[in-house]
């Protein structure tokens, strides 16, 4: 039988331990604060940055939200991340991706305080990562290691392969899965665009964390049978619904779940906890911040 990995129920968990933390800041005289900026008219990122606002909200997170035209000169963009990194009520600041095509996105990630980085995307937080030693873990992998933690996945040991090789998702988490840590110790493959045999490489995974961007890229037919199937794929696809699309994943839902040990599906699976993993490091943020202990879920 194929488990269904329950990316709701394990995040609705985060969320309870990031309000238990919020509590203890408040204690301090703490509220944390997040910062959102949204440079972009596409509405998926409209979507995703109302979500993380509403999140916030949920466990008693202060958010701040600022929206800049897309065809506003970057050094408005720039402008607003050095007032923000100045603010003692913001504790985290996200820059919604991607930018426009005009705005330099590495200039972009390396204005923002590290400190106050919980993308973990600034190259200080990004070297930390790979050294072992990360400051804040980048939501969307860290969310992946969560859940492969909450269904008992063992990774050490394990063949891992990585489809997409973006500094989102597909470098971060090869790079959380062959720590010398809990959740880690996996020999870990990362796949992309110009890899000569992905089948061959799937046929010999245990856990396959798909981060393609292609709607049903891997197929059931090329995984090992009882692989943990994790799905960070969100894609609008055209359908005859309400709202004239459906969300797919980057695996083939149906044929894979026949195959799988465990799978996680889209949605209800990666999507939840990388929203509850962006609250876990700004709470952490704000608690670097004014050095208060807290008990981080
Ligand atoms: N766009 C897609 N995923 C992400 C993310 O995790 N963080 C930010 N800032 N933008 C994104």
């Amino acid at each position: 039988m194929t488990e269904v990995i329950d990316g709701e129920a394990v995040a609705a968990d985060v969320r309870s331990g990031v309000a238990d933390c919020v509590a203890t800041l408040a204690d301090a005289g703490v509220k944390p604060g997040l910062a959102t900026v949204l440079m972009s008219d596409d509405p998926a990122s409209e979507t995703y940055v109302s979500m993380k606002q509403r999140d916030c909200e949920e466990v008693g997170i202060e958010s701040v939200h600022v929206e800049i035209d897309a065809n506003a000169p970057a050094a408005e963009l720039y402008k607003t991340i050095d007032d923000l990194n100045q603010r003692e009520d913001v504790h985290g600041i996200l820059v919604q991706l991607p930018v426009p095509d005009h705005v330099d996105k590495r200039g972009v990630l390396r204005r923002i305080d590290p400190e106050k980085d919980v993308d973990g995307f600034h190259p200080e937080n990004v070297g930390r990562l790979v050294a072992g030693n990360a400051r804040y873990k980048p939501c969307t992998p860290h969310g992946v290691q969560k859940l492969l933690d909450a269904y008992d996945v063992e990774t050490e040991g394990a063949d891992a392969v990585v489809v997409g090789r973006s500094d989102i998702v597909g470098k971060p988490m090869a790079n959380l899965l062959i720590q010398k840590a809990p959740t880690g110790n996996a020999t870990t493959t990362v796949c992309h665009s110009r890899t000569e045999d992905l089948d061959a490489k799937l046929a010999d995974a245990d856990i396959v964390v798909a981060a393609a961007g292609i709607p049903e890229f891997v197929d059931g037919s090329t995984l090992k049978s009882g692989a943990t199937v994790i799905d960070v794929g969100i894609n609008r696809v055209d359908a005859d619904t309400e709202k004239g699309y459906e969300l797919v994943g980057d695996v083939d839902y149906d044929s894979a779940s026949e195959v799988a040990g465990a799978i996680t599906p889209v949605p209800g699976g990666v999507g939840p906890m990388t929203r509850a993993m962006l609250l876990y490091n700004t709470v952490k943020a704000a608690a670097r911040r004014h050095d208060v202990d807290i008990d981080l879920p």
